[in-house]
């Protein structure tokens, strides 16, 4: 069976030619219809760059594309123009970013910034506009939906508004949702909230989620398969199952070891010690080895590769557990 989307041999650098530093190395990654995929790693592994080389949103000049297909039904997105590709952006691939009040224009109302998306991709009256979008917001359990129309983003609560980005993610019915840590900005309850509210739209909709964490308790919940990225690259891809009772990489087994305790929010086992590398100095060999207890010199000299295999179960080391 074809993926809906596929990222094949993904690399961007700070410039595109091969002598300018790559952030992104060699990713591959594929998410099934109806599935809800997951991207995890510590803060500055490139899991947003590679949500946004999905939508072709590459902060320029910054941040250039080197090389690499992002395949969606099939379809190559690299090689379609701006236009072709604002045609499927927001209406078959959406995305939920990760600070609503960043992505939310504070100068326009709620009503205008939903309204804009229904513009976008359908020839629908405003009256039927209006009639969606306060469809939508019920959908996504804003209160007084009719109301909030007419409020301005900073009117409402951080939740609030993470449930309008929803909304208008959700507006034009996409096939796939890019989900970029959609909940880091909340607070716990309304975290909860949210991640129920995506569990339920899954459910109802046949939705396909790539959904961005690096809260492995998430994951646990909402996800078919994960993917564990770690200074640019992806290290480790397999179901959640597998992966939760037998992390192969020893920096997923690390990221495993943190999550708090239930109950016990404040015992973290077993940080892994050390930070995700700087770009301008990547370690030789497996980018892990300075953090890893079982690195040997082999691990030091020599780089590891990984081969997905459909369906199963693939890891980036030379000593796996
Ligand atoms: N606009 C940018 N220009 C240059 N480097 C960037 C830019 N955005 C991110 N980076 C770098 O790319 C790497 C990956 O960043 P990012 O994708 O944001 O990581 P994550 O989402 O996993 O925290 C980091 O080293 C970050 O410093
Ligand atoms: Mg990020």
């Amino acid at each position: 069976m074809e993926a809906l989307l596929e990222v094949k041999n993904l690399n961007v650098g700070t410039g595109a030619s091969e002598d300018d530093i790559k952030i992104l190395n060699d990713i591959n990654l594929y998410v099934n219809r109806n599935e809800t995929v997951a991207i995890v790693g510590e803060s500055g592994c490139g899991k947003s760059l590679t949500a946004l080389s999905i939508m072709g949103l590459l902060p320029i000049p910054a941040t250039k594309l080197i090389s690499g297909e992002i395949k969606y039904e099939g379809k190559d997105l690299t090689k379609l123009s701006e236009k072709e590709l604002n045609r499927i952006r927001g209406k078959d691939i959406a995305m939920i970013f990760q600070e609503p009040m960043s992505s939310l224009n504070p100068s326009f109302t709620i009503g205008n910034q939903l309204a804009e998306v229904f513009k976008c991709h359908t020839r629908f009256s405003k009256s039927e506009i209006k009639k969606r979008s306060i469809e939508l917001l019920t959908k996504v359990r804003v209160s007084d939906p009719e109301e909030k129309l007419s409020a301005y983003p900073y009117q409402l609560s951080g939740g609030m508004r993470q449930r309008v980005m929803i909304a208008m993610a959700l507006a034009c019915n996409p096939k796939i949702i890019l989900a970029d840590e959609p909940t880091t900005a909340l607070d716990v309850t309304i975290q909860a909230q949210i991640i129920d509210l995506l569990k339920e739209l899954q459910q109802e909709f046949g939705m396909t989620i790539l959904m961005i964490t690096h809260d492995l308790g998430v994951v646990a919940e909402t996800c078919d398969r994960i993917i564990v990225m770690y200074a640019g690259e992806v290290v480790e891809e397999g179901r959640v199952k597998e992966i939760f009772h037998h992390p192969r990489h020893p920096y997923t087994k690390g990221l495993l070891d943190s999550i708090p305790i239930i109950g016990k929010p404040l015992e973290r086992l077993n940080l892994i010690k050390g930070n995700v590398p700087d770009l301008n100095s990547m370690p030789s060999g497996c980018r892990f080895h300075p953090r890893c207890e079982l690195a040997t010199n082999h691990c030091k000299d020599s780089k590891p590769g990984i081969e997905l295999t459909s369906g199963g179960r693939s890891v980036r080391c030379w000593h796996p557990h």
